[in-house]
């Protein structure tokens, strides 16, 4: 049974498979496209929502260089990702090149860590959407009521789950549910439409940065770091590190870019500049955000669903043109984010379906729409129960905790590929070799580390139930 476990998927198979799926597909996509789909996953609710409750709660001012701890971790697994999606130019994600390099083992763990990761991203960035469409309703005088547009149960400060008064997130169930129906009946994301949200988004970003900066009152980065009030994780030196683990979830999407390796005109060259350019930028963008965010309105006030437009209302009349323009913005993104996640989401199901590791229905295709309906109503009916109850603060620990461990797998499984099989042909190599993927692995570790304890607990149920999964159906049924 262990000898199973590093069974792999035939490379001939994967290459046959990328070409049925690929059918159709034309190569059209160039340096710049690819890069703008990675923006399009990236830029989310960890910037627009995220980032203010990292300062309010953890680090300030400060959540500027959190940003700069997460951006480093995420850049080593970046460019060990780079090297799988060079080498193995399918469409595909980490489940894929593992399955084929490193086995059967390895592929079920990242699946069902990836199936974390996207699930839960649909849901979490649904409550980020939640919180800017309530908000931009209630600046044209339409209230929903609290009760039903947040999650009934929420941490509390000693890391217990406590009932928060609310019913239900109403607003973030119902986005989930018209993404669902689009993607059941079949909805290609176009590079044109990924282009013009991403130029939306940026847009909005860069107008809050440009004026922004206009009305930023210097005393309110003083302290920068503020001081840590006794409790490890709030404020001072960990308590920046407690915000890479938050705000990680802002820079999750990267590896989205690998999914379109067939489209890609040169996919050898170009998908480590999706993937490693997409970041670059958006770390840029991010530290700038959370410094004119930081330093209009005072940290302690942004621990709020619509922490920009919080920032901006701050600066009285002097930007209210802009207010309405961010959320609009704002709900436009998040919008194309939640798509991307859960149609990730839906071909990982499939995928593992078809190799027989996960239930046969979900590898069933729609005979009219071609999509994979069964695995897409399931997906959705999961994000939305999730994205009704749960707030984006357990949501967000949870994907980043399933993304750090697909990222961890991903860099080690460079180094041990590179000992194993050095004859692979690799187009592009993961720099300075083994210091990226050790750093890779100690960096993700590290952010990890500084998770909610009850995160680490949900997680290992969660592999838990997979391991079941694993043992009682995908076992005896993989056909590799
Ligand atoms: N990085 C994406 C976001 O922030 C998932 O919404």
């Amino acid at each position: 049974m262990t000898d199973q476990l590093f069974n792999k998927k035939p490379m001939e198979v994967l290459m046959k498979e990328a070409s049925g799926d690929a059918h159709g597909l034309k190569r059209t996509l160039g340096k710049i496209n690819l890069i703008a789909l990675g923006i399009g996953a990236i830029i989310g609710a960890g910037i627009f929502v995220l980032t203010g409750q990292a300062a309010a709660i953890y680090a300030g001012p400060a959540v500027s260089l959190s940003f700069i701890v997460s951006a480093l971790a995420c850049g080593f697994a970046g460019l060990c990702y780079a090297e799988f999606a060079a080498m193995i130019p399918i469409a595909g994600s980490a489940y894929t090149y593992s399955y084929a390099t490193m086995g059967r083992g390895v592929a079920w763990i990242i699946g069902w860590a990836l199936v974390l990761e996207y699930l839960f991203a649909g849901s979490t960035v649904a409550v980020g959407w939640s919180g800017y469409v309530v908000n931009f309703l209630a600046s044209i005088g339409v209230v929903i009521p609290a009760e039903l547009a947040n999650a009934p149960l929420t941490f509390d400060e000693n890391h217990n789950l406590v009932a928060t008064g609310a019913l239900f997130n109403l607003p973030a169930a119902f986005i989930i549910t018209i993404v669902t129906v689009l993607l059941y009946r079949g909805i290609k994301e176009s590079a044109t439409f990924n282009n013009i949200v991403v130029l939306i988004k940026l847009t909005v970003i860069f107008l809050f940065i440009i004026f922004g900066w206009q009305y930023v009152v210097a005393d309110n980065w003083v302290p920068f770091i503020p001081e840590n009030t006794g409790t490890f994780g709030q404020f001072g030196i960990s308590g920046i590190f407690r915000a890479s683990a938050v705000i990680f979830f802002a820079y999750i999407g990267f590896d989205a870019v690998s999914t379109a390796a067939q489209e890609a005109k040169n996919p050898q060259k170009d998908m480590p500049w999706g993937i490693l350019g997409s970041l670059f930028i958006c770390t840029i963008v991010y530290i700038l955000v959370s410094l004119v965010m930081t330093g209009i309105a005072p940290y302690t006030e942004l621990n709020t669903p619509a922490p920009i437009a919080v920032a901006i209302d701050k600066t009285g009349d002097a930007l209210k043109w802009l207010s309405p323009l961010i959320k609009i913005g704002a709900i436009a993104g998040l919008t194309s984010v939640i798509l991307v996640m859960l149609m990730g989401q839906t071909r990982i199901f499939y995928s593992m379906a078809n190799d027989g590791l996960f239930f046969q229905p979900f590898s069933k295709v729609h005979s009219r729409f071609g999509t994979p309906h069964i695995s897409t109503l399931v997906t959705g009916a999961i994000a939305l129960i999730a994205s009704g109850l749960l707030p984006i603060t357990v949501l967000g620990e949870l994907v980043s905790i399933g993304t750090l461990l697909a990222f961890i797998i991903v860099c080690l499984g460079v180094l041990i590929l590179r000992y194993r099989h050095p004859e692979l042909n690799r187009p592009f190599k993961t720099p300075l070799f083994p210091v990226v993927p050790i750093l890779g692995v100690i960096c993700c570790s590290g952010v990890m580390a500084f998770l909610n304890p009850l995160t680490f607990l949900i997680c290992g149920i969660w592999l838990v139930i997979g391991l079941m999964i694993y043992l009682l159906y995908g076992h005896s049924r993989a056909k590799y």
